[in-house]
């Protein structure tokens, strides 16, 4: 598992709260920081506490500058189920970040190529990004970066995989208006991030989990190419580390 730090939680809140005083803890630190964001089920209650903490703690995001992972091509912003919808719904609009320091990339761009260079371009200019939130799909993938998915790759256009197109499919009406493509993070953008903090909850995600920590690194388990990574912590709760091995669960720290 290299140098991967596991931490075992119970469930899906005590995941969500560890996480977000990760996330805390480096705003305190560098108030201008840049923060990967991520969508999904997974990080809504990560969401949540950081909210609570902004309205209650007075932690602030006003300095701080975000990157999405992903966003589906085809989805204007302000479609409902835009990623940059999602965001506004479930952080932006509900701390003190400034709207033109969030970053999503634009599905509906003219040019998806130049979207894709410019959203690199973007982050390097930002000074890359300090702390990366990810969850990880049952396949194994990341941002949207599915199966085959290469360490080298960057930003660009991704084709959905069906096995994600169903599991997305519970946020739209149908399974037919689940986008079929999506701009995504490349694997190098996400392991060019400072510290990487991934995120699994439900026994949906176990044999995705056990690959990615005892799995060799492989282009087809996306995830395991985090192995390579220097400062990468994945909180698991126990449905999630149902599959892992005894000497696994021996290495993680128990929260
Ligand atoms: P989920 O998706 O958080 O909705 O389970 C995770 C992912 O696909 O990366």
């Amino acid at each position: 598992m290299s140098n991967v730090k596991l931490l075992l939680v119970e469930g899906y809140q005590e995941m969500s709260k560890v996480a977000a005083q990760l996330f805390a803890q480096e705003v305190k630190r560098k108030p201008d920081l840049v923060l990967g964001l991520a969508t999904g089920g997974t990080p809504v209650g990560m969401y949540e506490e950081l909210i609570r903490m902004h309205r209650t703690e007075g932690l602030s995001f006003s300095q701080a500058t975000s990157f999405n992972l992903d966003e589906y091509v085809g989805l204007e912003a302000q479609h409902p189920q835009s990623y940059r919808t999602y965001m506004q719904e479930h952080l932006f609009g509900q701390i003190d970040m400034a709207a033109e320091r969030t970053n999503i990339p634009r599905g509906d761009a003219q040019d998806l190529e130049q979207e894709c260079s410019r959203y690199e371009q973007a982050i390097a200019e930002a000074g890359g990004i300090d702390i990366q939130v990810l969850g990880i799909g049952t396949n194994g993938h990341i941002g949207f970066n599915e199966p085959g998915s290469s360490a080298s790759s960057k930003t660009r256009v991704v084709q959905l995989t069906p096995s994600t197109i169903e599991a997305n499919a519970r946020f739209f009406e149908s399974v037919e208006e689940v986008p079929t493509q999506a701009v995504s993070m490349g694997i190098a953008t996400i392991l060019g991030a400072k510290k990487i903090v991934l995120l699994a909850s439900g026994e949906a995600k176990a044999q995705a989990v056990r690959d990615m920590l005892e799995g060799e690194m492989t282009p087809d388990v996306p995830a395991s190419l985090l192995q390579m990574h220097d400062d990468v912590t994945v909180i698991v709760d126990a449905p999630a580390a149902s599959l892992l091995s005894a000497v696994t669960i021996g290495r993680a720290k128990t929260e």
